[in-house]
């Protein structure tokens, strides 16, 4: 698939995604393991406090593998960038930590996505708060004006990662920081399908965490933390057995196979074919 043709597939899954969340999707067997449907990778991620600081329609939009806004520690007065911000969830919870003298913003590229993000700014009520609509390898922003930039499960889904840490380097300050959750490909191939991310092979684009590592270096990025978090999804999800209290609707605002993909996934991580890891990369402040 070319670079065009995998933006409109994003785009039109994202698409439906937010429309469901906004017309009250429902989740078929909700996102416990008990009942088959526990998806390893995108269940369970904020803790009960910070759920109730956003609306709900922004937690039942999460769809993230993780919770970059814990690791990044915003201070009050920063400037936030999330990449991919999607129904706003981590943008909102930005938004809180750094103030009202300081900024969060959003960029995403579905326009479906944008509108539901601004709703829930909305419904937040949220002053310091802005979606803007591009991609994340064309940061529509100037160079050197962002504290910290956060990912949350959508760096795999660009095919192009080079440009868009590239675009994440030269959008940050000297000494900024780049704090995310990302998911990578393991020591084997990728072959249960459907998977959360990808229908098919030709969907997924994921590359090893040596590689990301490397061309985070090759941007100017020094690692402050990078480790491998599949372990402790794959036992968050059996530690959570009973329904989750966040109604996080996670994989089923996707299709109806839930269950498949919830399976694949924890296939897919218990056999090394997918790895979940988190980093916090930050520009050198002689920059
Ligand atoms: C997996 S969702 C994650 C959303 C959000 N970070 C969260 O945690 O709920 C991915 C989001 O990234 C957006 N996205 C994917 N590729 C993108 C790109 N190349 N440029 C801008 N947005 C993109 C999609 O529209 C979608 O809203």
């Amino acid at each position: 698939m070319s670079d065009p043709d995998i933006k409109e597939v994003v785009k039109e899954k994202y698409g439906e995604a937010a429309l469901r969340v906004k017309s009250g999707g429902s989740s078929c067997c909700g996102a416990s393991a008990s009942s088959g449907c526990a998806d390893p990778i995108t269940s369970n991620l904020y803790e009960a406090l910070q759920a109730n600081e956003v609306p709900e329609e922004a937690l039942l939009a999460s769809l993230g593998c993780g919770n970059p806004t814990a690791l990044a520690k915003l201070n009050p007065g920063e400037v936030v960038l999330d990449l991919g911000s999607g129904g706003g969830i981590d943008v909102l919870l930005s938004a809180r930590r750094v103030g009202p003298t300081g900024k969060a913003y959003g960029l995403d590229m579905t326009d479906e996505m944008l509108a539901l993000a601004n709703e829930n700014k909305r419904k937040a009520g949220a002053e310091n708060v802005e979606f803007l609509r591009g991609e994340i390898e064309h940061i529509p922003l100037p160079n050197n004006s962002v504290d910290v930039i956060i990912s949350n499960c959508v760096i795999n889904l660009s095919a192009d990662k080079d440009q868009v840490l590239r675009e994440a380097f030269r959008v940050l300050k000297p000494g900024g920081r780049y704090a995310f959750q990302e998911m990578a490909s393991g020591e084997a191939a990728t072959s249960y399908f459907p998977l959360p991310w990808a229908t098919e092979p030709s969907d997924s684009f994921l590359v090893s965490a040596e590689e990301m590592g490397s061309v985070l270096g090759e941007c100017g990025f020094v690692a402050e933390l990078f480790e491998d978090t599949s372990d402790t999804h794959l036992s968050r999800t059996i530690a959570n057995a009973t329904p989750s209290a966040q109604g996080q609707l996670g994989l089923s605002v996707f299709v109806d196979n839930l269950a498949q993909k919830a399976k694949n996934a924890r296939r897919s991580l218990e056999e090394n074919q997918v790895r979940l890891v988190r980093g916090i990369f930050r520009v050198s402040s002689a920059q």
